[in-house]
């Protein structure tokens, strides 16, 4: 690695890389995603011993690397040195993690060093899970992309803030806030400080296609009700409800994210089903709720913030 930016594939969703030791490549990846500075990047490692070289980890957070690396968790820490200031937005803190993906591990294995990589869209937009999203968000602005098909998570890992005395949880995320509490006996309190969130990426617009997304109760009668306000949009549901509104509303356009109750589909699909919807340009994009337990919180997540973003420049 000389400084420039590898877009490689993940578990959870594709990154942008860069050699997190050197400040120059890392403004790379803020300047290739247009994304402020003052949001920081995760820092991916190849196992639990590589990130004590670079964050403090304590008894607590050795646990869930244990228990959870590689995997969809991102533990912020106490930073050592070594980590560009620039890839943690001048923190005392940094957010990392060891993805479980053989072409990233093997990225960096080959390196020998830890990569800072936030997700590889354009700053506000969904995220990339297959090369050709990554091309479509960032064709020009990197130097390559290695393709590993389709992310088998579909959404971005869980941030859990390790720093203070009771772990936070900063994102949910590919890792159920369920799995991280078996092991710590423990409820993951979430960090809920309205407009002060630690998480400095969540203050700002986040996972929003083109056109104005609208979440709506399960079942087919919420989705039949927003129909009659915006009848040129499409509709993006488990498969129950398609099959319950095809046949009333011929002509409409449907993606499902799997059946319901199955959130692990509908995370997969999600932003790859985001991306396809707004390609057609509909008006409006209605998307029917998941129950927010195990995978469906991220994706209730990611959908809220998507709808949150409708409207919202900055
Ligand atoms: O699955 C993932 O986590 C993907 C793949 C590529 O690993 N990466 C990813 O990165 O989603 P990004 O930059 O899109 O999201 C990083 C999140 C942001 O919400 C950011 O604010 C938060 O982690 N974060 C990073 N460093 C932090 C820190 N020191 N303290 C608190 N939050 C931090
Ligand atoms: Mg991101």
């Amino acid at each position: 690695m000389s400084g420039g930016l590898v877009a490689f594939p993940t578990e959870t969703v594709y990154g942008l890389g860069a050699d997190a030791r050197n400040d120059w490549a890392v403004r790379g990846i803020f300047a290739a995603k247009g994304r402020p500075a003052d949001n920081p990047l995760i820092v991916h490692v190849p196992s639990a011993e590589e990130a004590q070289a670079i964050a403090v980890l304590d008894g607590r957070a050795q646990a869930l690397a244990a228990r959870f690396w590689p995997g969809p968790l991102t533990l912020v820490l106490v930073a050592r040195t070594g980590v560009s200031l620039v890839a943690r937005a001048g923190l005392s803190t940094v957010a990392v993690r060891c993805p479980d993906h053989p072409l990233a591990l093997a990225l960096l294995r080959l390196t020998g060093r830890p990569i800072a990589a936030p997700s590889a869209n354009r700053s506000g937009r969904p995220s990339p899970t297959s090369a050709l999203d990554v091309l479509e968000e960032l064709d020009g602005r990197i130097d390559a992309v290695l393709d590993g098909g389709v992310c088998r998570i579909g959404v971005e890992s869980t941030v859990v803030d390790a720093t203070g005395e009771h772990l936070t949880l900063l994102r949910p995320g590919g890792l159920p806030r369920e799995a991280i509490e078996e092991v710590t006996g423990a409820v993951l309190s979430p960090s809920h400080e309205p407009g002060q969130s630690k998480s400095p990426g969540l203050r700002h617009r986040h996972y929003a296609p083109s056109v104005p997304v609208l979440v709506v109760d399960p079942g087919a009668d919420a989705v039949l009700e927003a129909l009659r306000t915006y009848p040129a949009a499409s509709v993006l549901c488990t498969v129950e409800t398609a099959e319950a509104i095809a046949s009333a509303v011929p002509g409409l356009q449907i993606l499902t994210i799997g059946r319901r109750g199955d959130a692990g589909t509908a995370a997969r699909r999600l932003f790859g089903a985001l991306r396809e919807l707004e390609r057609h340009r509909p008006e409006a994009i209605i998307a029917e709720s998941l129950a927010e337990d195990r995978m469906g919180l991220a994706v209730m997540d990611r959908l809220r913030r998507a709808a949150a973003a409708a409207g919202s420049d900055h």
